[in-house]
């Protein structure tokens, strides 16, 4: 049997926009912060000579739905015939946080599986383990995002590179004030295409370079306001597409305003705040110094309607 775990990132640049192909080729670069408390764990185990490989939840974890197990063994089928590998596998799996959360599972689960998978090739074949930039490439395949979370804390994708980012910050931590959307989500592969509506989609990939340059630049000199003010922007672009989409779509609550209110409030208030962002999804993921955790974390718990998930670098 194989095992292999890996954690969900956060982005500040967004990938939003992919290239036709189903290679999952972002249309710009992105940047993240892996979410090392967020994780999924893979077990991966030979069970015959032939037939199709099979999906099993990890006791103790929350059910996923079908359509995502589908994807998620698809992906497994491709690679293990791509690596000329025989035989019929179970794929166990699971979250170590709420899949009702709203947290995007797929970076964490692909970086897993393409991880676990890996190693069983390996073992398999007699062969060594390609390199972390050739894996996280191919797991891109399998889910865009999830090529970030194999390297940390801070990991730039940009076209075929992806790699580790300087940092000057101190550590941070992830306080993601979690709320009820309530509402019908739109799955990010459906944003992705429906972005390339809007017609703010123009000019879209220069924002986005323009400011991955200007926040690798403030990353690494330690300047947090400006990484906040960058993330900030981000975070107004992608949502702005989503709503002038042809047709428009949001993932907005209500609690998702008033918390953007609080932390525009609180930076006004005080000369210093948190970095915001938000994915494709109601909630918000407040990035702190880990030194001010519990402050930040008093503000938020006082704020209704939302609860706090924590999670470190
Ligand atoms: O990897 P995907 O296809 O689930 O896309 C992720 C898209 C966002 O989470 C909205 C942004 C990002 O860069 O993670």
């Amino acid at each position: 049997m194989w095992k292999a775990s890996a954690p969900s990132n956060i982005a500040l640049i967004k990938y939003m926009g992919k290239e036709s192909g189903g290679e999952n080729v972002a249309v710009n670069p992105s940047l993240s912060m892996t979410l090392d408390a967020f994780r999924t764990q893979v077990e991966i185990e030979k069970i015959g000579e032939e037939g199709p490989d099979r999906w099993r939840q990890l006791a103790n974890t929350d059910p996923l739905r079908a359509s995502s197990t589908t994807r998620f063994v698809n992906f497994f089928t491709k690679l293990k015939i791509e690596q000329g590998i025989s035989g019929a596998f179970e794929i166990r799996s699971g979250n170590n946080f709420p899949s009702d959360a709203g947290l995007a599972s797929s970076a964490s689960s692909f970086a897993a599986l393409t991880l676990a998978a890996y190693e069983a090739f390996s073992s398999l074949a007699s062969r060594p383990l390609p390199s972390k930039a050739e894996m996280a490439l191919k797991s891109r395949t399998g889910s865009g995002s999830s090529c970030r979370s194999f390297f940390g804390p801070w990991c730039a994708w940009e076209g075929k590179s992806i790699g580790a980012v300087e940092s000057g910050l101190p550590p941070l931590v992830d306080l993601v004030a979690v709320m009820d959307g309530g509402f019908k989500k739109v799955s990010s592969s459906d944003a992705h295409r429906r972005v390339q509506s809007s017609p703010l989609f123009e000019g879209r990939v220069d924002r986005a370079q323009k400011r991955m340059r200007e926040i690798t630049g403030a990353l690494s000199e330690g300047h947090f306001q400006k990484v906040a003010e960058i993330s900030w922007a981000e975070l107004w672009d992608m949502h702005s597409l989503f709503h002038t989409a042809e047709p428009p779509f949001f993932y907005f609550a209500p609690e998702t305003i008033s918390v953007l209110r609080w932390c525009e409030n609180f930076w006004e208030k005080n000369g210093r705040g948190p970095i915001a962002t938000i994915d494709a999804g109601p909630n918000v993921h407040f990035l702190v110094p880990e030194s001010a955790t519990e402050e930040y974390r008093r503000e938020l718990e006082s704020l209704p309607g939302l609860r706090v998930m924590e999670s470190r670098a």
